[in-house]
């Protein structure tokens, strides 16, 4: 694998190269971004990853500075999974000068997380879109976990009449149905025990809806109780429309999801579970 931490070293590296797939990553890789490479493989020729940790998504009290970075290890890891490609610039190169122009994401960027997350989506609109001008990719993928990123940038690259087709992956879950996540790495021991309540409160949900239950507010009310018993500190369980992430209004037959942040301890986590009749979800 060719590790590219200059802008000009990578498009000379990509200069001749067919149907590049992109897969933008802050790194600390789990299974969940290599099944994104694997996946990518089957959408093109050349398989880029990106790794760098956008200090313009993060607000003053994220988690920007211990955001967990394991170069070495991610290195191994996009090796071993047949990576052909590796752009990891460091903040000067991505960052010359400071930003000042950025791509502002409409109302959505406000809702969801962007509620509890003001510049988020700002943020990473903005290095997404300029991660695509230097790597200028035919496919990018990004994974279904952050359901309202993906929503964003699939709007941004459509709009923005960019030739990138965007591919969402499927979340990778630990056997005990917590999502994967850079920082479940936050968690104690306890924690950890008590995180997959996450995914089982999202699931019921699910099942209540497809049983027909549309009396949405309270399901969401019930869920976010039962998290903030159980020591989470929940920032919003949402049932929304799949295709705009807006309230749907009942009776609809629009298919769903549901979203979820809350904090666990240290750390804070999302989830969501699609609504699809006839997947048993
Ligand atoms: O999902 C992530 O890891 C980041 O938000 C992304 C897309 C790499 C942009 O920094």
């Amino acid at each position: 694998m060719q590790i590219h931490p200059l802008i000009s070293d990578l498009r000379l590296a990509l200069k001749n190269r067919a149907r590049i797939v992109l897969v933008p990553t802050m790194g600390n890789l789990h299974a969940g971004h290599l099944a994104l490479m694997t996946q990518a493989r089957t959408h093109g020729d050349t398989v880029v990853a990106s790794i760098f940790v956008n200090r313009l998504q993060f607000g003053p009290s994220d988690d920007f500075e211990r955001y967990p970075r394991t170069f070495q290890d991610d290195c191994d890891q996009l090796a071993a999974a047949g990576v052909d490609l590796l752009f990891a610039p460091n903040e000067a190169e991505l960052y010359p000068e400071p930003q000042e122009y950025y791509i502002e994401p409409p109302q959505i960027q406000h809702q969801l997380d962007g509620e509890f997350r003001p510049g988020h989506f700002r943020g990473v609109a903005t290095v997404v879109l300029k991660l695509f001008n230097i790597v200028q990719p035919q496919v990018a993928l990004f994974g279904k976990k952050d359901y309202q990123q993906l929503l964003v940038l699939r709007n941004m690259t459509r709009q923005m009449a960019l030739p990138i087709t965007i591919v969402g992956g499927e979340t990778v879950r630990a056997d005990d149905g917590l999502a994967l996540s850079s920082r479940n790495a936050y968690l104690s021991a306890t924690e950890r025990a008590e995180a997959p309540r996450l995914q089982r409160v999202l699931q019921r949900i699910s099942s209540a809806v497809l049983a027909g239950e549309r009396e949405f507010a309270q399901l969401e009310r019930e869920a976010a109780a039962e998290l903030d018993q159980h020591g989470w500190k929940t920032d919003y369980v949402a049932i929304r429309r799949q295709a705009d992430l807006q309230v749907p209004r009942p009776p609809t037959e629009q298919p769903l999801v549901v979203l979820a942040a809350s904090r666990l301890g240290a750390a804070r986590l999302i989830d969501n579970v699609e609504i699809n009749a006839g997947t048993g979800r």
